[in-house]
């Protein structure tokens, strides 16, 4: 099939194309972006609404997320749906979160599909009811080929599970005499967790204010920059996205190097000053 980029259902606003371009042309847009999607029971709390109306609306924040990282030509996008720690939850929501999940893959699977988006999941699958794990089996076969941005769906989902699992998976095969101790290292290590063949989170976005990463790729997020907004998650929509993005590519990498030894590799920083200000003009006419 030919694929023509970005056919989204709505159209962009000229404002939108305009702040997608000052960002573009920061040319230091993250590879990859993992979120912790938190706040959707305060949101429905303080609307005296049940908590499950701030999930639904927090779909609303996936769906304007997922679109405005494929049209960026963001790699992956990875989303905390689903903790391990979340079963705890009373069993009604447990079973509405479940829906909410099938309704979003069967209403979204042809849009994404059509943008060339690939969907993936990670965590203990084989816990979800069958009809998610049918659903998502389907998104993710139909989408294998594509090219574009990867959905990630984190589910059932925690750092430490699938840290150990790497560990018992590693440890079979050292007793199989399939690898030795001194085999391990960094890279064999990370090729064991669910994330294989991903690259690293650059940026790790966290919703709702909360400062703590809950067990979510801990591994992976060694040297992810953060960013923590008060927002809560079925408010977060592009506007903001956008800020974290323009507030990631201001920031400098060092990954254990000296500022100097970094500056000498990176962009001029007057021009990334430059191209933030001009970016922060256009989100202020927007808002005003
Ligand atoms: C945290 O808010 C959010 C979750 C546990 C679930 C996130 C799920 C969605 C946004 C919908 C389904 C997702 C996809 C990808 C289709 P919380 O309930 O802990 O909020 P609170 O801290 O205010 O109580």
């Amino acid at each position: 099939m030919d694929r023509q980029p970005h056919q989204w259902l709505c159209e962009r606003s000229s404002e939108d194309v305009e702040c997608q371009r000052a960002l573009l042309a920061l040319e230091r847009l993250p590879r990859h972006v993992a979120i912790i999607m938190d706040g959707n029971g305060r949101w429905a709390t303080a609307r005296n609404l049940p908590r499950i109306a701030g999930h639904r609306e927090g779909i609303e924040s996936v769906r304007d997320i997922v679109k405005a990282s494929a049209e960026l030509g963001i790699g992956y996008l990875t989303l905390y749906a689903f903790s391990t720690e979340n079963w705890k939850r009373p069993e009604a929501e447990v079973s509405a979160l479940m829906r909410l999940l099938e309704y979003y893959l069967r209403a979204e699977l042809d849009e994404l599909d059509r943008n060339n988006v690939r969907i993936n999941a990670i965590g203990k699958l084989v816990a979800l009811p069958k009809r998610v794990q049918r659903i998502l089996t389907r998104a993710i076969e139909r989408t294998a080929g594509n090219t574009g941005l990867v959905l990630t769906l984190a589910l059932s989902y925690s750092g430490r599970w699938d840290i150990v699992r790497a560990v018992q998976m590693i440890a079979l095969d050292v007793r199989r005499g399939k690898l030795s101790p001194e085999d391990i290292s960094d890279e064999l290590f990370g090729s064991y967790l669910s994330t294989a063949g991903m690259p690293e989170p650059d940026l790790l976005i966290r919703t709702s204010g909360e400062l703590r990463v809950s067990n979510f790729l801990l591994w992976e997020i060694a040297y992810a920059e953060l960013y923590s907004t008060a927002t809560l998650w079925p408010d977060f929509r592009r506007q903001e996205y956008y800020h974290a993005l323009a507030d990631y590519a201001r920031r400098e990498r060092r990954f254990g190097m000296t500022s100097e030894q970094v500056s000498a590799s990176s962009n001029s920083v007057p021009y990334r000053t430059y191209i933030k200000e001009l970016f922060d003009t256009i989100v202020q006419r927007r808002k005003g």
